[in-house]
């Protein structure tokens, strides 16, 4: 069976060709127009997919050496995402797959973050947990199944993501923030400044970074007048360590008490390398296996879509052509399809 896959549902343009458990093309085109504004900015987002994706198409069928009419099913990101974005991906796929006479099916985008470490360990099966750290979301998730999923925690404010976008923002540091912070901490004393990591009462599972956030605005603006060259790199590790304090511990606990060997993470955030050591070293204290795509599977691709396209249509699900895009779709509500 192969799947030609889409996601157009922020500001990268996909495609990727998964042929059974091959994955024989994966393209990504970034939109470098967002750098300027420090930030996604929608309707510019949605003008660069038009702009994109015919070639991103026509470039991950060539990479794969497959014919449009050889394709199986057509797959696509219908939500969450940004609604403009989401629509060109999904008007696409319709046209093709309208065009060839074959199944379509929309996925979620969160569901292929879920399954995306899947790609490269095709035996990691359900159960497992997984943390999804992006822009726009920080998930722990037990998955006991496809299209069966249990929310433990979410953050209550700023994404994990997020909060690296804005503290890059903060320290004059540019867009995308987290590669930016990453690199300026790789100077720096993540001892250096104790910053504040966050406890909800009664939620252990639950994240908030925006406290976070505003103790790193106020303690830079206090350095900043000092002129200390190194007080940036200290900033920048000591905020990414508190990042992981807020993440991992929170891991371990759940992995315990759900008796769960194996652990996901997935994410833009999840390219972290302070971050991914972080878990790995949790995984050998506390005894679970830990999964960390590839960075190219941790941002957003079309690899993961087709990933959990080929899970969705051998359980016989398929998408009409009605399918609209949910900006708004969670994980919480999803389950199979038919
Ligand atoms: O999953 P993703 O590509 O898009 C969303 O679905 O949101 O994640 C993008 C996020 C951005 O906030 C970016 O700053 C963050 O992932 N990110 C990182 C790193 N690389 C990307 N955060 C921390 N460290 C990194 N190395
Ligand atoms: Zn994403």
């Amino acid at each position: 069976m192969k799947i030609l896959a889409l996601e157009t549902s922020c500001d990268e343009t996909a495609a990727a060709v998964l042929d059974g458990t091959r994955l024989r093309a994966n393209v990504i085109a970034s939109q470098d127009i967002h750098i300027v504004y420090g930030g996604v900015v929608p309707e510019l987002a949605s003008r660069a997919h038009m702009q994109k994706v015919s070639q991103v198409v026509r470039r991950a069928l060539d990479e794969a050496g497959t014919p449009l009419s050889e394709v199986d099913a057509f797959a696509v990101t219908c939500g969450p995402g940004l609604a403009g974005s989401l629509l060109v991906g999904l008007s696409f796929a319709k046209g093709l797959a309208l065009s060839q006479g074959k199944p379509l099916i929309g996925i979620n985008h969160l569901e292929g973050h879920l399954f995306s470490a899947t790609l490269e360990h095709p035996n990691l099966e359900p159960p497992f947990l997984a943390l999804i750290v992006s822009g726009g979301h920080t998930l722990l998730v037990l998955v006991h199944d496809v299209a069966r999923y249990e929310i433990l925690g979410q953050t209550i404010d700023d994404a994990a993501g997020e909060a690296f976008d804005k503290v890059a923002k903060i320290l004059g540091l540019p867009y995308p923030g987290g590669p930016s912070v990453q690199k300026a901490a790789e100077q720096g004393d993540p001892l250096a400044e104790s910053f504040p990591v966050a406890k909800i009462k009664g939620r252990p599972y639950d994240f908030s970074f925006s406290g976070l956030k505003t103790a790193v605005l106020y303690r830079w603006r206090a350095l900043a007048e000092t002129g200390q060259e190194q007080a940036l790199a200290d900033i920048a590790a000591s905020f990414q360590h508190a990042v992981i304090q807020a993440l991992v511990p929170k891991i371990s606990r759940a992995v315990k008490k759900h008796s769960l060997g194996s652990v996901v993470i997935a994410g833009g955030v999840a390219r972290n390398s302070a971050l991914r050591a972080a878990v790995l070293e949790a995984g050998q204290r506390d005894g679970f296996e830990a999964y960390i795509p590839a960075g190219e599977f941790c941002t957003d691709n079309a690899a993961m879509i087709a990933q959990v396209a080929a899970l969705r249509l051998a359980r016989g699900e398929q998408s009409d052509f009605s399918l609209v895009a949910r900006p708004q779709m969670d994980l919480a509500g999803e389950r199979a399809r038919k």
